[in-house]
């Protein structure tokens, strides 16, 4: 039988350079009443005034700026925001920035539409219904939150930062343009684009063979057809472009932001799988970037993989230009997380041996990522990628097969 497709995205997806031109040509249609949520940093700079531009100049829209996006995005900070998006009453949110922004502008629309303790509504299919329509405007080439339909906030009551998913917080549209990227930090730049190339290869290296009735009852699905089709492209387009776009060289900037939007409409249905669940205990302790840590950790996950998507790590490691051969995959991730700047062992972030059994227990028991693996992600499995990454020797996970 053939297999099965599915794929949940955005009614509209722009990319190409100058295109946040668009952006109030995009609105308008949604209402005149916008909010542009982002962080105060893009509200002052180049991002937030070519966004105002557009939609105040460009199309007459009546907009407030809500600057309100903090790293992490605690639950308090988008409470806050909520409250002061419910005086302005938008007719659509835009979300201008990295993943956190965005989240944050999926998070007020979702507090403008229903009235409710955003605790409701952690995990997965919980939200009851459209909200505020968003428009997400992604400043960095990372998270492909612009697409996906997760945002990730962060409880004080809840050790791990948790994510609420729902088909209903994708945006109504996504603009990508990468001249918003230029200029970022080569280490945010570092950090975003591993993150996203993570989602690449974790979405095509996915469990499989979801049944019908939970391709619809269920966020994220798994590897499937579709999926696949974006998640090659994005590895292909991340693996030649990082290197360059943290040297803010232009064409390797819009590759690098074709190459996260792919890898975003990949795993936004896909979902991701171990690397994602080591990383959550692992920021959660360390208290370090989402794309640091999943980065460290994606070859080791890789590896471990290997007996289980043999053939499909190999399809990883053509698509990055290497020979077609699973372990060249690995290394080559492994090389690319160095180049970038990545640290190269778990022990470097200052964390004990005597830890890493903690931190497997945690990731084993988020369900909807574990489940996502395509090798059993059990305590001892776990404990073995955690154990070599904290040594920074991928050869120990990968030696039986050379
Ligand atoms: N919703 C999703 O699908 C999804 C997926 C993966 C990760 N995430 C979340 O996204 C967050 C990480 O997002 P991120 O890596 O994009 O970073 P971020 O949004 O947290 O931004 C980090 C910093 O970079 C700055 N910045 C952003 N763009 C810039 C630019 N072009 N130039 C200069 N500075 C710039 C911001 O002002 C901020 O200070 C994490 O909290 C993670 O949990 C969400
Ligand atoms: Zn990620």
């Amino acid at each position: 039988m053939a297999e099965v497709g599915a794929l949940r995205v955005p009614p509209t997806v722009l990319i190409g350079n100058g295109l946040v031109s668009m952006l109030g040509r995009v609105a308008a249609p949604l209402g005149r009443r916008v909010l542009l949520c982002t962080d105060e940093l893009l509200a002052s700079g180049e991002q937030g005034r070519r966004a105002l531009a557009a939609l105040r100049d460009g199309a007459g829209l009546d907009v407030d700026v809500l600057d309100a996006a903090v790293p992490e995005l605690p639950r308090r900070s988008v409470e806050a925001a909520i409250a002061v998006a419910q005086r302005h009453a938008p007719d659509c949110v835009v979300g201008l920035g990295g993943g956190s922004a965005i989240d944050l502008a999926k998070l007020v629309a979702l507090g403008l539409s229903v009235d409710v303790p955003l605790d409701q509504f952690y995990g997965e299919g919980h939200v009851p219904g459209p909200t505020v329509p968003v428009i997400a405007v992604p400043t960095t080439a990372g998270t492909g939150s612009e697409v996906t339909p997760v945002a990730v906030l962060s409880d004080p009551e809840i050790e791990l930062k948790v994510g609420i998913s729902s088909p209903h917080l994708i945006p109504r549209a996504a603009v990508c343009d990468a001249e918003l990227t230029r200029g970022a930090p080569p280490q945010l730049t570092a950090h975003a684009g591993i993150d996203a190339l993570a989602h690449a290869i974790e979405s095509y290296t996915a469990a499989r063979g979801t049944p019908p009735e939970d391709l619809v009852a269920r966020v994220f699905v798994g590897g499937n057809v579709l999926t696949d089709r974006f998640a090659l492209h994005a590895v292909s387009k991340l693996a030649s472009s990082l290197r360059g776009a943290q040297e803010d060289d232009p064409a390797a900037r819009a590759d690098a932001l074709e190459g996260s939007l792919c890898a975003g409409l990949a795993f936004g249905t896909a979902g991701t799988a171990g690397a994602h669940a080591l990383q959550y205990p692992l920021g959660a302790r360390t208290n370090t970037p989402h794309g640091l840590g999943v980065g460290l950790l994606l070859p080791f996950v890789m590896a471990y993989n290997r007996p289980a998507c043999e053939p499909r790590l190999a399809d990883v490691a053509e698509a990055m230009g290497l020979e077609r051969n699973a372990g060249a995959a690995v290394d080559g991730v492994r090389a690319l997380a160095i180049d970038l700047g990545l640290p190269a062992s778990l022990r470097e972030l200052g964390l004990e041996r005597s830890e890493l059994a903690g931190l497997a227990a945690q990731a084993v028991g988020i369900d909807r990522l574990a489940r996502n693996n395509p090798r059993t992600l059990d305590l001892a499995g776990a404990g073995a990628i955690l154990d070599a990454a904290w040594r920074g020797q991928v050869e120990d996970l990968q030696e039986h097969y050379e």
